[in-house]
This record gives C-alpha cells, structure tokens and sequence, in this order.
C-alpha cells in the first residue's frame, strides 16, 4: 500500500496561529522561541537508558509497550512521514541533533480534574535537537504524534520553544459495533493506528449483539435464526455451539493480535460482551434462558442465566488485557412488563456480574446507562460499577449517577453513527457540534453530556467523568457497509473530536486548513488506500501486442509494462491471442499487478470480450473487494466485499468486445458500458422486518489480479485513473 506525498500547508497556517499554540489535532500548548530547528538534521533517536524499560502502569491495558518499544515504533513513522530512516540509540543526555526520548516529572502534569496524569509530556525544541519527556512511555508517545504533525504542517522546519501538554481526560476514543457486522482483526488495528495519531486512547469493541428482534412480525421459528453473533471463538467445551461462525470471528490469536497491534500505538481494546438485553446469539444457544415473549432479553431468573453469563466470562477474561470490561447492560425493556419489574433482577445481575468479575480478574466492570438508582428500588447499582451514558431518556447522567458517586463516560448519542439508514441517527458526525457544542460557549467537550443544557452538565473538573467515546453501530446488519465504509464514516469529524476529547483547543477554520495535510501523513496505516502516482495515470497496461510466448514459455510469466511512468509493471502467466492483439484469461490463468486497492476516487477502465459459454468468474481482485462477471448462480456484474455481493441488473455480453469502466465517486459506486448510462451499485437493508432501504456502497477498486478464476475472455487494456491530480513537489527532508 503505497503512500502519497502531499504537498503542506504552512503559509495557510501561520496566518491563523494561537499565540502559544501548536496547532494541531489536538492543539499542544507551546512557548514559541527563537528560531527554528530542521528536521533534516536529525541523526539518531536517542532512547533514555535509565527509562527504556518502563512501561506506562496508570492507563486502561495491561500490556503497556515500554519506552524502548515506543521509540522503535516512532522511527518507523519518522521514516514514513519525513522519507527519512534514522537509527534509534541508547544516551544518558540529548545529543546534537538527536530526538531525546526520556521520563520526567511536572506539576503541570495533570488531567482536567488537577489530578497527576501519566499521559502528559513536555516538548523542548532548541536549534540543536529535540526533547520529548513523558510522565510515562505513553506520555511519550502523544509527543511524539505532536512532532510528526508539525513536521509534516511545517515542510520539517519545527518552530523552536517549550511547551508541556496533559490530556484533560484518560478514556479518548470509539466504540464500534463489531456484533451486527464482522470487522477483520488487520482493519481494527489500522483503525487503531489513525486514531492513535489523534492522541485517542480508547477502541472499545462490541463483541456480540443481533438485530433488532421484532417480536411482532417475527415468528419464534424466524427470531431463532435471526442474525445474531457472539465473536469470539473459543474451543473450550464450556462454551460449545455459541458461536457457530468460526469465518467472522476472533480467535485467541487473532484478539491477542488486534490487542497487542492496537496496545503497540497507545490504544487500549475495551471487550464488551452484551447481556442480559441484545442476547438473542445466549437464547439461540440455550433457549431455556430466553425470556418468553421477547426472547433477545434474558430471563434473569432463571437459575442458569446468571452461571451461564458467569462461564461466559471465566472463559473469555483470560483474553482480556484490560483493567476493565463492559459487560453490555444496554436496554433491558420488554414491551409487557414495566420497567420497575426488570429494575430490580436487571440490578441483581449487573451486581452480581460486577463482583463475580473483579473476583476472578481484579477487573473492573462498566455498563450502558439504563435503570439509575431509586430510593425504591430493591437494589441499586454499585458505584463500583462504571456507567456509559447515552441517551437522556434512559439517564441524566450528572443527576442521576455522578452526584450518586458513580464514574460516567460519555457516549451520549449526539456523536451516534448508523451505518447508511436509521430514523433517528445520521451517517457522519456532526462538525458544528464538534466546535460550537458547549451550551455555554464554544467546543464539545468529555464533560458536556447535554450540548443544550448546562444543567445537565457536571463542571468541566469533575473527577467522575474519564472521557468519551464515540460511538458507531451497525442497526441493520452485516450487508449495510464494507469495512472501510465505517472508517469513511468517521473520517472528515473524527479528527476533530479527538482534539475536544483531548481538550485541545482547535476552531474550525484551523481544523479545515490542516485536517487532509495530516490525514495524508497518518503513519501506520492507509485506510485511504491511496496510491502514490506522478499524474492522474496510475496505472496504464496496453495488453495488444505482448510478445505471443513460445511453446516452451507457454507457463512462464511475461511482464506486462505500465505505460504510466509509475512502473507499476505487472506480470501474467496467460496466453495471448494468435494476432497478438489481446491477452487470453483462461484455465484459471491471471495478471497480477504490484497493487491492492484504490480508494475514492477513481475510474477503472478495461476493454474485454466475454467468450461464449463463459461460466462466472472474477474480473478484478483485491484484498478488499472483487468485481465478479456472476457467481455460481447469476451471470450479473457484482461487487463482492465484506462477504456480501453487490449486484447490478446486468450481465457482460458474450462474444463483443466492450469498454467497461467502474467508478468510486465519494461514497457511491458505479459501473459504465460503452459509454453507457453509469448502473450503481446499492444494496438493500432489512429494517426490522418490516421494510426494505436502498442504500449506495462505496467499494474501493481491486487492483491485485485479474482473472484467475473461471471466467473466459480477453482483455486489450487496462487503466486506472485517479479523479484528483495530486501535486508531488517533495515534501520535509532532502
Ligand atoms: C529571542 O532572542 C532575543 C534577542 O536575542 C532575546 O532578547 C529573547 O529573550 C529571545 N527570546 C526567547 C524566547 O528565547
Ligand atoms: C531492558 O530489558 C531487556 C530484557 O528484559 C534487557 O536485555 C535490557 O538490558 C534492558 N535495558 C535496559 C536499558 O535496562
Ligand atoms: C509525579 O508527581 C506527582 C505530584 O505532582 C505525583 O502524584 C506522581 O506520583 C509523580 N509521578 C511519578 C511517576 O513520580
Ligand atoms: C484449542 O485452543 C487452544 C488454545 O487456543 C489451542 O492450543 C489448541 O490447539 C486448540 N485445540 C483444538 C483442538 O483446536
Ligand atoms: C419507584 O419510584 C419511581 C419514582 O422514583 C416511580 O416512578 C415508580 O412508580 C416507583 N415504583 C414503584 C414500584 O413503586
Ligand atoms: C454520502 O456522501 C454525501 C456527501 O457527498 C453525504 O451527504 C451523505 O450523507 C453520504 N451518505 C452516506 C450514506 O454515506
Ligand atoms: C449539527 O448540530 C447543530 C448544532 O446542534 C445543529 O444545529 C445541526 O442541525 C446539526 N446538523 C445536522 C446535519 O444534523
Ligand atoms: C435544563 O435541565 C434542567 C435539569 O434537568 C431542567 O430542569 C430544565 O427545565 C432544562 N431547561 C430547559 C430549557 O430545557
Ligand atoms: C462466512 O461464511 C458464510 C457462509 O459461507 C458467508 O455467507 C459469509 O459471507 C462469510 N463471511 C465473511 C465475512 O466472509
Ligand atoms: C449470487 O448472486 C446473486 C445476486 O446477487 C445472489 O442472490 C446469490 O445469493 C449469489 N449466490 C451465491 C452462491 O453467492
Ligand atoms: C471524491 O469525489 C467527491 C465527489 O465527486 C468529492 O466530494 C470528494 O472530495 C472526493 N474525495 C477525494 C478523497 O478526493
Ligand atoms: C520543503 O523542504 C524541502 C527540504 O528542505 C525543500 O527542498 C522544499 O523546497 C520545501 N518545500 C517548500 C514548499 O518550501
């Protein structure tokens, strides 16, 4: 996955500085000196021996990567960002033109409640190097995101001066609903490495849930097969037959690897395991526990429910690296019974899980916000007990929990996402209330619950609130979305909110100015799927006229030349035609090209001919996505990705030769024949089973291999373009 140079922007930016501010996503208070230093002059990472094995104890993992770690991890994205490779080293004191990684202590290390935090760091530029200096690693870390932003908003010149930045809270990030829709283990943790460049902390995974049970149209029979998935795979005899779909689950390897990738860039996974409400994949396993009438709730009472839940745990903890877990807790409410009557065993259960938990793990629990404490009730929840909040209908959360002495993140719905269609939540977050979402004045922040009313709102000091997370969800199902699409989703506010979570200080003008400068430089990761190109040809294959192999070359690979000047030149093991004019896919024969994916925007233009009595095969495939010729029961042109089929009201036509072309246009996808009116493809949601939507998909282009597959017929050319023409003057350092 290649990566794009872009060119900066600091004249832009000089014009609408902070005085005392760096500007960046979050803003990093900073003295600004005399002079500046050149990133070009740095030599050598110097790592603190007396610190390079310490590790961060204070936040949510409990596999906090050490100094020495961090730093490794640094000199791959300094080399990424500034096309610079620099060696790390072992040094007591800065050095000349060296980046000085070290520990230290400041009073004005402190979170938004004045309490010491460990996730605070100094940064001293000088006109002889660089000093970063955490409270702990993790300190570090966020100075080191500081560094490689402004080296890429500067051209690498940094400005030199001193400045120490603290995060007002600890929990900074999202929450997405891997339940309702798989998401691979690679995707979560390069969604952990862009937020991680935004100084976010937090991926708190949903690890089971189904879709909305509606009693009402569904038969018992149906809602015993509705979809509903319980991700992790464990084969422990103790949980046999919960989770019945090994191909869109985690495995131990797999969760160590998503925990372990996203711990390496500071971001702790948070497990949640939802019960005793959204638990049709418990009912399905063993149906006696189901609640009758409304079988996604559990039924508390009965005897096995809470052992059941409890094994559940015992068997999934040991995979947990966290100081604490959610146990879901989210909308226990039957349309029968009030809700006093669920308050009460809900209670017992979230009690009961709280303590079973710590005592076997020295976990923490944390739970949606739904039945706040009453004086009438038989029980209320302990304050051991963490609470998310997210919606005022279910709890003011500054009355009802944080004046009762529990914590409270907040998750409020104002930042909800659902993928392509809901009644009541949009697609993509909403930037003006990012900016202008305090009641009283100015941005969104972790404490502002109500963005309407400061009543509801604790003071900004309030050592009960640890952060927010944003949160997205899947409400109707696994064929809403591709993975990508919820990183599409996030991508134009998510940024911005970081800088409030963080308690930057940001205005929207700035945040407009430098957010694609950045974007484009977020190391470990391409989410994007962007592809490096000289001009707006990335890849430009002229298939007439290859040289026709002899018999004794027939299997060996020809090269076929990229006539772009990228030098994306691919190789085939396929024959050509007799005349020379075209390169012949068939027995399963393929081109490959040294590329994966392209992101939006862009056109993929292919002149073929379908041979005659053609079974369907795949045209072009990629590690995202696959255009198909048909499956093994239809003939019509489909887009595959995220293990769902897209398909057009199209078929190729046999024996012609045609130009198609497919095209990502912002979140829409399209394909074109001859020139033709462009068909799109779309896919169709259930809603709750009573309606269908339509809604657009954007797919990204797969670029890997063509053919390959059953598919029969010929290609003349093959052409990707980019819709936007990038400028490559070089970016930072010689
Ligand atoms: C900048 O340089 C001037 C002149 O040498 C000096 O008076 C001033 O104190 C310096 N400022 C800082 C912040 O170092
Ligand atoms: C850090 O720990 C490793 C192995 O645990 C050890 O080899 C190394 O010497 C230690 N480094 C320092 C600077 O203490
Ligand atoms: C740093 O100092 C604060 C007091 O200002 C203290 O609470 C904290 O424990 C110290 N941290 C370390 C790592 O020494
Ligand atoms: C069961 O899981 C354990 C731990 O992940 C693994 O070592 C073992 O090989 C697995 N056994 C089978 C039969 O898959
Ligand atoms: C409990 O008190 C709430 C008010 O706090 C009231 O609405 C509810 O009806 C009471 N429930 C019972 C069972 O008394
Ligand atoms: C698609 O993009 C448009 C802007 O180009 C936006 O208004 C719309 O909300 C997006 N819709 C979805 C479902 O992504
Ligand atoms: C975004 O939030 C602002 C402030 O609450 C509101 O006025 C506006 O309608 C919202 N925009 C959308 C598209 O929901
Ligand atoms: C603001 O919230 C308070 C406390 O919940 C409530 O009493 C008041 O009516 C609200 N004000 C408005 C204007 O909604
Ligand atoms: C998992 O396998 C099922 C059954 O073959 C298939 O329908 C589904 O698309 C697969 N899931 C993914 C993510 O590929
Ligand atoms: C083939 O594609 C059609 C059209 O999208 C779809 O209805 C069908 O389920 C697919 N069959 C298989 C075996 O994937
Ligand atoms: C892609 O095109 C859409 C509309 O055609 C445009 O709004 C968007 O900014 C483009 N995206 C990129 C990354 O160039
Ligand atoms: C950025 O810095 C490089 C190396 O110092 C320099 O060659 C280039 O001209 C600079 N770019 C701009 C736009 O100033």
């Amino acid at each position: 996955m290649a990566r794009f140079k872009k060119t900066f922007v600091a004249v832009v930016l000089c014009s609408s500085t902070v005085l005392g501010d760096l500007i960046g996503i979050p803003t990093v208070p900073f003295a600004v000196g005399n002079g500046t230093f050149d990133l070009g002059q740095i030599e050598e990472i110097l790592i603190d021996p007396r610190y390079a094995n310490a590790t961060d104890t204070n936040g949510w993992t409990l596999i906090p990567p050490t100094l020495g770690q961090f730093a490794e991890t640094f000199a791959d994205d300094f080399a990424s960002v500034t096309r610079k490779r620099v060696p790390t080293h072992s040094g007591n004191v800065p050095r000349k033109h060296s980046i000085f990684l070290t520990l230290d202590n400041s009073t004005e290390y402190q979170d938004a409640a004045a309490r010491w935090t460990s996730e605070a760091y100094s940064l001293t530029v000088t006109k002889g190097g660089i000093v970063i200096s955490g409270a702990s690693p993790l300190g570090v870390w966020w100075g080191t995101r500081t560094l490689l932003q402004q080296a890429s908003l500067r051209n690498g010149s940094l400005a030199a001066g001193t400045g120490v930045d603290s995060p007002g809270w600890n929990t900074r990030g999202i929450f997405l609903d891997a339940g309702r829709h798989y998401y691979p283990p690679s995707f979560i943790v390069e969604m952990c490495s862009w937020i991680s460049y935004w100084k976010q902390n937090t991926f708190h995974l949903h690890l089971s849930d189904n879709l909305y049970n509606n009693v009402d149209v569904y038969s018992l029979e149906r809602q015993m097969e509705l979809y509903a998935r319980f991700r992790l795979l464990s084969n422990d005899s103790a949980v046999a037959g919960l989770n019945l779909h090994p191909n869109e689950s985690y495995t131990r390897q797999d969760f160590d690897d998503i925990q372990y990738g996203c711990a390496a860039r500071g971001v702790t996974v948070i497990p949640e395991i939802e019960a005793p409400g959204h638990a049709l994949v418990i009912s399905q396993w063993k149906s006696q526990l189901a609640l009758e009438g409304q079988i996604d709730l559990l039924n508390i009472s009965h005897p096995d429910t809470i052992p059941t839940m409890e094994t559940v745990w015992r068997t999934f903890l040991p995979w947990f690296y966290t100081k604490a877990v959610h146990i879901g807790a989210d909308e226990y409410v039957d349309s029968q019974l009030s809700s006093d009557a669920l308050a009460g065993v809900y209670n017992t259960f979230v009690n009961t899980m709280d303590q079973y938990i710590y005592n076997i793990s020295g976990k923490a629990t944390r739970i949606w916000g739904t039945f706040p404490p009453k004086a009438n009730y038989t029980n209320n929840i302990s304050t051991d007990v963490a609470v998310q909040h997210w919606e005022f209908f279910e709890d003011y959360p500054y009355q009802d929990y944080i004046q009762k002495g529990h914590s409270v993140i907040n998750s409020d719905d104002h930042f909800y996402l659902v993928q392509k269609y809901s009644a009541s939540y949009p697609n993509e977050l909403n930037k003006t209330l990012i900016f202008y979402g305090n009641p009283l004045g100015g941005g969104f922040a972790p404490y502002i619950f109500d963005p309407n009313n400061a009543t509801n709102n604790p003071p900004k000091e309030n050592p009960l609130v640890p952060g927010h997370i944003a949160a997205q969800w899947n409400d109707y199902g696994y064929n809403t979305s591709t993975y990508l699409e919820a990183y599409y989703s996030w991508r134009d506010g998510l940024p911005a909110l970081a800088d409030k979570q963080w308690g930057g200080s940001l205005t929207e003008a700035q945040y407009d100015v430098i957010f694609e400068t950045l974007q484009a430089a977020a190391p470990g990761q391409n989410l994007d799927r962007v592809v490096e190109t000289k001009t707006s040809v990335i890849l430009d294959y002229d298939l007439q006229g290859l040289p026709s192999a002899s018999a004794s070359a027939a299997t060996e690979h020809k090269v076929v030349r990229d006539l772009s000047g990228n030098e994306y030149h691919g190789h085939t093991n396929c024959n050509v035609s007799k005349s020379n004019s075209s390169v012949v896919f068939e027995n399963g024969c393929s081109l490959s090209t040294p590329l994966s994916s392209k992101g939006r925007n862009y056109t993929l233009s292919f002149h073929l001919t379908q041979h005659v009595d053609s079974p369907p095969g795949p045209l072009f495939t990629g590690p995202d996505s696959e255009l198909r010729s048909g499956n093994g029961t239809s003939t019509q042109i489909m887009l595959v990705s995220a293990g769902n089929a897209f398909a057009l009201n199209y078929s190729l036509p046999a024996g012609e030769w045609a130009d198609a072309t497919l095209i990502g246009r912002g979140n829409r996808t399209f394909f074109a024949v001859n020139g033709g009116e462009e068909m799109e493809f779309t896919t169709k949601l259930g809603v709750n089973g009573a309606s269908f939507v339509w809604a657009n998909m954007a797919v990204v282009a797969p670029l890997e291999t063509v053919g390959g597959g059953k598919w029969r017929g010929e290609m003349r050319s093959i052409k990707l373009v980019d819709r936007v023409v990038c400028d490559l003057s070089p970016i930072i350092l010689a």
